[in-house]
C-alpha cells in the first residue's frame, strides 16, 4: 500500500484564518476575569505616578473613585485595594482603624457602586508597620505569627464593615485564613464576606516596584521566613490545601507568569476558584523592554496574561487590567 502523500492529520488546517482560529481557541481572556490592584494614599492632593510601573499611580480618594468608575465601564471584574497610610507604627495599627485610608476608600467605592463592582481589600500589615514586615516583631526581630493573625482578623472585620466583598490576607502567616474566617463569622459576615487567600505566595524578587508603590519595603531582613521558597512547588500545593481546609473561598498564587506550574497544580488539586497575581515586576519587565523597542509590549502583555488563564487561573490580577479590558473591547 502506498503511504499517503502527506500525513492525514494537518493541524495547520485549524490555523488557516482568524475566524477558524477564534472558533477553536481554548482560552478566553475576558474582562470580567481581570482584577485591578489600586493604591490609595492618605494625605496627598494629586495622584503620584509610580516610576517603576508606567500607568500606575498612588491615588487620592477622588482619583481612585474616578479610576474605579473607568475600570467598571471597561468591564473589569474587581479591584484589589491597598492603603498607604501616613502614620506607621510597630504593630501596624492603622490597618484596623475604622477610619483608616483603606476603610475610607472602601466606603466611598461602596457608595459609588452597587454589587456590580467587586471590592477586594488587601489584609496585611506591611503597608502599616514602620519596619515594613507583614506582622509585629518579637524582641529578637522574628515575626510573631499569632499576633499577626489577631491583627489581620481585626483589619478584616474593619474592612468588611466598610464594604469589602472579599478580604485578601497576603502575609503568609500560618493559620491566617482560619483566623479571618473565625472573626468574620463572629461579627456577622459568615454569609456575605469571602476570603481570597494568598495560599502560595513566593519570596520573589519581582515585588520590587510594588514596594515603591505601597511604601512597604522591609527595613531589615527579607520575607523568606514567611513567604515560600521559589524552588518549592509541592509546598505551594500543600499550602493551598491547608487554606481550603481553613475555609478559603478563592485561592491565589503569586507571582503568576513565573509560577504557572504552581497555578496548574493548585487548580488541579483544589478545584476552587483560583486567582494568579501578575505582579509589579512582571508588569515592569514588559514595559521596560517595550520602552527600549525590544518587545512589542502590547502583544507581550496580552500573551502573558492569556498564558496565566491557560495555566488554570480563573482570575488574573494585573496592573494592566484596565488596558487589557479596553483592548478586548476595542479589538473584539
Ligand atoms: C505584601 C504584598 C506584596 C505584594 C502584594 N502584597 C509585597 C511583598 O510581599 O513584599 C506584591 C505585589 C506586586 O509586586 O505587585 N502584603
Amino acid at each position: 500500500m502506498q503511504p499517503p502523500p502527506f500525513p492525514l492529520a494537518r493541524p495547520r488546517r485549524l490555523r488557516r484564518s482568524p475566524a477558524v482560529r477564534a472558533l477553536v481557541r481554548e482560552t478566553g481572556l475576558t474582562s470580567d476575569r481581570l482584577v485591578a490592584p489600586l493604591f490609595v494614599k492618605e494625605g496627598i492632593t494629586e495622584p503620584r505616578p509610580v516610576a517603576s510601573m508606567p500607568g500606575v499611580v498612588q491615588h487620592t480618594m477622588s482619583s481612585l473613585r474616578d479610576e474605579v468608575k473607568d475600570l467598571r465601564a471597561a468591564g473589569v471584574g474587581a479591584v484589589l485595594l491597598f492603603g498607604v497610610p501616613l502614620a506607621k507604627d510597630g504593630v501596624g495599627s492603622e490597618a484596623w482603624n475604622d477610619d483608616g485610608v483603606l476603610q475610607q476608600a472602601l466606603r466611598a467605592l461602596r457608595d459609588d457602586h452597587d454589587d456590580g463592582m467587586v471590592l477586594i481589600a488587601d489584609t496585611c500589615l506591611d503597608e502599616y508597620t514602620s519596619h515594613g514586615h507583614c506582622g509585629p516583631l518579637r524582641e529578637d526581630g522574628s515575626i510573631d505569627n499569632d499576633a499577626a493573625n489577631e491583627a489581620y482578623a481585626r483589619a478584616a472585620v474593619s474592612q468588611a464593615a466598610a464594604g469589602a466583598d472579599l478580604v485578601a490576607p497576603s502575609g503568609m502567616m500560618d493559620g491566617q485564613v482560619a483566623a479571618l474566617r473565625g472573626a468574620l463569622d463572629a461579627h456577622g459576615y459568615a454569609e456575605t464576606v469571602g476570603i481570597m487567600a494568598y495560599c502560595s505566595k513566593y519570596a520573589s524578587a519581582l515585588y520590587g516596584p510594588f514596594r515603591d508603590a505601597a511604601e512597604c519595603a522591609p527595613q531589615f531582613g527579607d520575607r523568606t521566613t514567611y513567604q515560600l521558597d521559589p524552588a518549592n512547588a509541592d509546598e505551594g500545593v500543600r499550602e493551598a490545601l491547608a487554606d481550603v481546609a481553613e475555609g478559603a473561598d478563592v485561592l491565589l498564587v503569586k507571582p503568576a507568569a513565573t509560577y504557572l506550574d504552581v497555578v496548574l497544580r493548585v487548580k488541579q488539586a483544589t478545584r476552587l476558584p483560583l486567582a494568579a497575581y501578575h505582579v509589579s515586576g512582571e508588569y515592569a519587565m514588559v514595559h521596560a523592554a517595550a520602552a527600549r523597542g525590544w518587545l512589542d509590549g502590547d502583544r507581550a502583555m496580552a500573551e502573558v496574561l492569556t498564558s496565566i488563564r491557560r495555566a488554570g487561573a480563573d482570575l488574573v490580577i494585573t496592573y494592566a487590567a484596565g488596558w487589557m479590558a479596553r483592548r478586548l473591547r476595542d479589538h473584539a
